[in-house]
């Protein structure tokens, strides 16, 4: 294959980068095909009149970044999987990032299927963050409760309802908040959306003419941050530790906005404590703040009494709640809540008009009827008890394969975090192999996170359990065990530590093997 490359010693970027970005930009564009055969670095050299080495160290980067991949005498070839469809870029996206005029459009961090019938290019064992079990929604009462209520109250559908969302709904989820969540509210505060991305969406139109600044976890999840830089509103990371959001570091400036998972910290999963929850509230109040509180995955807490939410512990009207039954129900019934502080009933419900004039009566009438039948807090003991299974598994398959490691972030919510040694390869190496084999584990940037200040080192590995069977855990646990040993044979000879610890599980196992 020819690849027309044109190089220029007189341009800033040394030759073995302009080989790496006119390489990716063919590759992303379609214009050399994915598995395709790429000319040896000797035939490429003599055709570009060039060093040898110098081509090699271009193809090299293509290597560490992904787009291609060494097998050995076989030659070099394009990646069957690129980087930029692990993270999630758009064909679309790719056609426009080589252009240098278009902007980038931003990633659709959960974006499904287009015939939303599943059928998507997921890895046969996936660990995608988030995701209820498929198999544990409660098809056939939420079957009964759609039959039966198009045949009671059908004619219904014509009309429009309240924007807010219909009144039964609303004070089955007012009673579900003070019962689950210690939050006392008036059905009136509680707005039904269309999940927490709308409500997020609401809270900031309601805010927008006074709050001009958001302050937000660092990392944090790509869906908040991405709306808030679409809509041009300055976003300023702050740090978190094992306690959450380091709220000594927020500001002390007037009128903010910031946004927070305290029950789960999307992405690292650690829990706001208690006395960080208090101080934030007394800093919302001092600065005339309002605080966004992210309870996306709050339902599942397996370890430990839970947390009273920040709305609850909210004396002086400074909270938004955002609730989702993405997690707890399925993400493609796309239905949420938002409680807003009592000032801001009217407008809320009227903005909410605005937007969409609310939710389908249809959904909410079942959902109500699921509530109200006590159905929800029997899924959710159902469903807690099985994902917990599937957490216990995945923790134990880690520690029985990878000994080195540790995890954190799973007393709560529906992923963990899988921290990795310095002398393993990097988070998105493994990804991509593991991809290949037919298995999904997230890097921290691919798992619908974001890190501001690009500091986080990459060997943060999300792993969602709870849509996994047990089974499939272990399987693809002992298949990564494998996969990781590849990589280091592959790298060993680069990095001393590697081959090291291949030599010291090599004679674990030979010991083993002995006993
Ligand atoms: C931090 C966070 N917030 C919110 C959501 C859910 O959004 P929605 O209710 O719009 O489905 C997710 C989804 O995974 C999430 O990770």
């Amino acid at each position: 294959m020819k690849l027309n490359l044109s190089l220029d010693a007189n341009l800033e970027e040394p030759l073995h980068t302009q080989i790496f970005i006119q390489i990716r930009s063919l590759i992303v564009s379609g214009k050399i095909p994915l598995g395709a055969l790429l000319p040896s670095s000797r035939v490429l050299a003599e055709e570009l009149c060039i060093a040898r080495n110098t081509v090699i160290f271009g193809y090299e980067t293509l290597i560490a970044e992904g787009y291609i991949e060494s097998r050995g005498t076989a030659g070099t070839f394009v990646s069957k999987i690129l980087p930029d469809d692990l993270i999630g870029v758009s064909n679309d996206q790719k056609k426009n990032s080589t252009s240098d005029n278009v902007d980038p459009e931003p990633v659709l961090c959960f974006a499904g299927s287009p015939g939303g019938d599943g059928a998507s290019s997921r890895p046969e064992i996936d660990f995608w963050v988030g995701r209820s079990a498929p198999d544990s929604f409660p098809l056939q009462i939420w079957k009964k409760l759609l039959v039966q209520t198009l045949n009671s109250s059908g004619l219904y559908i014509a009309d429009y309802s309240d924007p807010a969302g219909l009144l039964v709904l609303r004070k089955a989820i007012a009673e579900h908040l003070a019962r689950s969540r210690g939050i006392e509210v008036d059905a009136e505060q509680v707005i039904i959306t269309s999940g927490s991305q709308d409500g997020l969406n609401l809270v900031y139109r309601l805010l927008q003419n006074n709050y001009k600044k958001v302050y937000v976890e660092n990392p944090c999840y790509q869906g908040a941050v991405f709306l808030f830089q679409s809509l041009g509103i300055e976003v300023i990371p702050i740090p978190v530790d094992k306690n959450g959001m380091i709220v000594d570091q927020l500001p002390t400036d007037h009128s903010s906005i910031v946004f927070v998972t305290p029950s789960h910290q999307f992405p690292t999963g650690a829990t706001l404590s208690l006395e960080r929850r208090k101080q934030i509230l007394k800093w919302a109040e001092a600065t005339d703040s309002y605080i966004i509180e992210d309870d996306y995955d709050g339902d599942f807490r397996y370890d430990g009494p839970p947390l009273t939410s920040l709305s609850g512990l909210d004396n002086s009207q400074r909270v938004f709640y955002l609730g989702t039954f993405s997690k707890s129900l399925g993400a493609g019934l796309r239905l949420g809540y938002t409680v807003a502080p009592k000032p801001f009933n009217a407008q809320a419900r009227q903005t909410k008009a605005f937007m969409n004039n609310g939710q389908p009566w249809l959904e909410q009438v079942v959902l109500s009827k699921f509530l109200e039948m006590g159905e929800f807090d029997r899924h959710l003991r159902r469903v807690r008890k099985l994902y917990k299974r599937r957490r216990d598994r995945l923790i134990s398959c880690i520690e029985k394969h990878f000994p080195e490691t540790s995890v954190s972030g799973f007393d709560c919510g529906l992923h963990l975090v899988w921290h990795i040694p310095d002398d393993f390869p990097t988070a998105t190496e493994i990804q991509m192999k593991a991809r290949n084999k037919n298995i999904g584990i997230y890097s921290l940037k691919s798992g619908a996170a974001i890190d501001l200040n690009n500091s986080t080192a990459d060997n943060i590995i999300l792993l969602g359990y709870s849509s996994v069977p047990s089974d499939d855990i272990s399987k693809a646990m002992k298949i990564l065990q494998e996969t990781i040993n590849e990589l280091l044979l592959n790298s060993s000879s680069k990095k001393p530590n590697r081959q090291s610890r291949l030599n010291n599980q090599k004679h674990e196992q030979h010991s083993l093997h002995e006993v």
